[in-house]
């Protein structure tokens, strides 16, 4: 291994992972070595490039505590996590399709009725969201538990906001027999990711900006059927076609029509979920 040139450098890297006894690991980090290499020889870096680089990785890993993972929002910037999702979750036809869950989700949200709202302030609900939750060949599935959360009109999410009571736009229900579900809230608003560290600074290096469109999230859980990780975005949302991390898929854009016999706008929609194993 010694006098490594520019053509011998990659396979005498990968040529040092003959002694590791973990087959996938190997895989994963010739693969990696294999990468680096080819995109360091594209771009060429200059010293100064590479120390930036180092720089970036330092300061996003500095950014990182309990309640931040900015290497996550990098990911989800790259379109490194929806890549992951799309590979992990290649679908049957009549199952939902599938969207980032964000670093917003909390366990615990309270169970409610069906027909409940999920607002805990003195917000007046605005939007009805109802549908049904069905097998991929559209037979309702009873006791799946849909376990929503949004944000509030001032962009954040209650974890981000001391002035939002605790499980504010958090709520779980669970379908009966007619698979049906419906709650009541206010319109998401658009909101930015976290732009304040080494993600948002590179996002306006880029020309790009932090927002992402309007957002219901749900993950759907029913016994004996794969956990379903979504959100419902809004057509006329002007950050539909931009989303900084690139979640919206056509499928999920919903229009909301106006409310029969009542104030507000409802959605509806239906989720499919896919049988295990
Ligand atoms: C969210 O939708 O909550 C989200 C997703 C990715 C990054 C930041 C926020
Ligand atoms: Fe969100």
């Amino acid at each position: 291994m010694r006098d490594l040139t520019e053509a011998t450098a990659t396979e005498a890297v990968v040529g040092q992972l003959a002694g590791c006894d973990n087959p996938r690991l190997k895989q994963v980090m010739a693969s990696l070595v294999r990468h680096l290499h080819a995109f360091v020889r594209d771009i060429e870096p200059t010293d100064a490039e590479w120390l930036a680089a180092i720089r970036f990785l330092t300061a996003t890993g500095k950014m990182c505590d309990d309640t931040r993972q900015e290497f996550i929002l990098l990911s989800d910037t790259l379109g490194v996590s929806t890549l992951i999702e799309l590979i992990n979750n290649r679908k049957s036809p009549g199952a939902t399709e599938t969207s980032v869950l964000g670093p917003f989700y909390v366990e615990g949200a309270p169970d409610l009725p069906m027909g409940a709202s999920i607002i805990r302030n003195d917000a007046t609900p605005e939007l009805r969201v109802h549908g049904r939750v069905h097998d991929a060949t559209g037979k309702p599935i009873a006791g799946a538990m849909l376990d929503v959360w949004q944000t509030a009109p001032n962009g954040m999410y209650d974890v981000q906001d001391p002035n939002q009571p605790v499980m504010n736009l958090r709520g779980k229900f669970t379908t009966g027999a007619d698979g049906a579900y419906e709650f009541l809230t206010i319109l998401p608003t658009p909101y930015p990711i976290p732009h304040d560290g080494p993600v948002g600074a590179l996002l306006t290096a880029t020309g790009r900006h932090p927002w992402r469109p309007a957002h219901l999230h749900f993950i759907v859980t029913a016994p004996g059927y794969r956990s379903l990780t979504t959100a419902l975005y809004f057509e006329d949302d002007p950050y539909v076609d931009s989303d900084a991390v690139f979640g919206v898929k056509d499928a999920l854009v919903v229009r909301p029509l106006p409310r029969d016999g009542a104030d507000g706008l409802r959605v509806c929609y239906d989720f499919g979920l896919e049988r295990k194993g």
